[in-house]
């Protein structure tokens, strides 16, 4: 076995690790953590330290580690076979399972689902998808997207620009033209205090409007959004937004996607939150949950409405010019059929539901009244606490204090995994579903403990 040091220098050397500050990573004034092993809610690292895991890696474990159920599914699948294509009709039992049990599961008016291998390609699929149906409905200008600020959506060449954070921007050339943005749904950073829920709803849809408007409504092919906005800051919606935000779609004809690669399969204690919040989209995408990471897979779901014209599509013009080598892969596959499967036996959905709030409730109140935070919130097994200065008159800490990240790594010294959002001093959960009411509570008391370390 390789030594730790000898691993560290490897590390340092040569792996381009995603999101991490390139220059201090490689002269190694940054830290590194090699995971070793992991089970139920728990990671443990090289150096053997064993971590409650918050976050479920990137919210996506969500049955949790070690579940012996999925690791034989996959290693069954790979013996009897690896790997088969799914170009020109060609499919394994486990795609085929797996695209059945998605469909069984997801709004009852979509259609199909077409598997890729992760969030941003799979709203790659969208995106393609969304200009081939207005080409083929004939309305060759309507192209645009529109997204919001702080959603997420991938780090790809359109997915980064519909991502609507700057440093996803910032250097690379982004966003694409045909990308717009518009505000996001974050109640506690609303322009006026005195805004109700409801008010600032119907803000946004005003602001929505006012911008489809500006563009010109027959140059707008689809809105984008998060049922609850995932990595711009864990923001659930506020009251009627998704009802106002739906009306002026349906008034312009403008496809919704709902993007729910973290809220799928029962983060929200529902299956999906298009079902939680009343969407009713024309394209869901999924990934994380549907394997809970056990294996690289994800999806593009279809309505009803869109494969006619997607069938119609290809009567015209010969078969759909769109697939990757690994799309609907057999392994990824096995572990979804096996990862579902499992949901629905350990009732984990519900958990999601029960825990989750309980978690929220205890943050709220172990939190709620600090005079250093200024909000806490969540849905389902999503909780957040954002710090501010001040918090009569909202007043936000200088990133360059850095106080997200320093709560991050006083939590971590107390044995707990957070994230510190990347937009924000915002501390982030979204643990496994299979997380106790004692695992809540450690959760809640070491995040108390490191919030009085560094604010006092
Ligand atoms: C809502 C949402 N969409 C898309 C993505 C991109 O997924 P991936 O990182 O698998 O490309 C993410 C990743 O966190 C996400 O949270």
């Amino acid at each position: 076995m390789l030594t730790n040091d000898q691993l560290d220098r490897w590390d340092r050397e040569n792996f381009f690790h995603p999101s991490t500050h390139l220059g201090q990573f490689a002269r190694g004034e940054a830290p590194n953590r090699i995971i070793k092993t992991a089970d139920g809610c728990h990671i443990v690292d090289r150096d053997d330290t064993r971590l409650l895991d918050a976050f479920a890696g990137l919210y996506c474990v969500n049955v949790g580690y070690g579940r012996q159920e999925i690791a034989e599914a996959i290693a069954t699948q790979a013996r009897e076979l690896a790997y088969y294509h799914a170009y020109v009709g060609h499919g394994t039992e486990a795609s085929i399972t797996l695209a059945k049990m998605v469909l069984d599961r997801a709004p009852s008016h979509m259609s199909k689902v077409y598997f890729g291998l992760s969030g941003s390609d799979a709203n790659e699929t969208n995106v393609k998808l969304i200009w081939y149906y207005n080409n083929i409905l004939g309305r060759p200008e309507k192209k645009k997207i529109i997204s919001r600020w702080r959603g997420y959506h991938g780090s790809g060449l359109m997915t980064g620009s519909l991502t609507g954070l700057e440093l996803f921007h910032k250097k690379f050339d982004l966003p694409l033209a045909q990308v717009i943005h518009t505000d996001a749904p974050y109640y506690f950073r609303r322009p006026d205090e005195a805004m109700s829920e409801q008010q600032f709803s119907e803000h946004c849809a005003a602001e929505l409007e006012a911008l489809i408007e500006e563009e010109g409504p027959d140059t707008i092919a689809a809105f984008i959004g998060e049922p609850v906005l995932g990595t711009g800051g864990i923001v659930p919606p506020p009251a009627g937004y998704w009802e106002a935000i739906q009306a002026v779609l349906t008034k312009y004809d403008i496809l919704l996607v709902a993007d729910e690669v973290v809220t799928g399969f029962g983060r929200l204690g529902t299956m999906f939150g298009s079902e939680h919040y009343g969407l009713k989209p024309d394209l869901i995408t999924i990934a994380k949950g549907l394997t809970s990471a056990y294996a690289p897979l994800s999806g593009s779901i279809v309505s009803d409405k869109m494969w006619k014209v997607l069938e119609q599509g290809t009567d015209e013009n010969g078969p759909i010019g769109h697939g990757w080598t690994y799309s609907a892969h057999p392994i990824g596959a096995a572990a979804g059929v096996a990862n579902l499967k499992l949901i629905d036996e350990l009732k984990l959905v519900e958990n999601a539901g029960s825990v989750g709030a309980k978690l929220n409730a205890m943050m709220k109140d172990a939190l709620g009244n600090h005079v250093h935070v200024g909000d806490v919130r969540g849905e389902g097994m999503l909780c957040a606490v954002e710090f501010v200065k001040d918090r009569e008159s909202r007043t936000f800490f200088d990133a360059s204090e850095k106080v997200g990240p320093q709560v991050a790594a006083a939590l971590l010294a107390e044995g707990v995994i957070g994230r510190a959002m990347p937009q924000g001093d915002i501390l982030g959960f979204a643990p496994p579903f299979c997380l106790t009411e004692d695992e809540a509570a450690k959760v809640v008391e070491a995040t108390a403990k490191a919030v009085k370390s560094v604010l006092g």
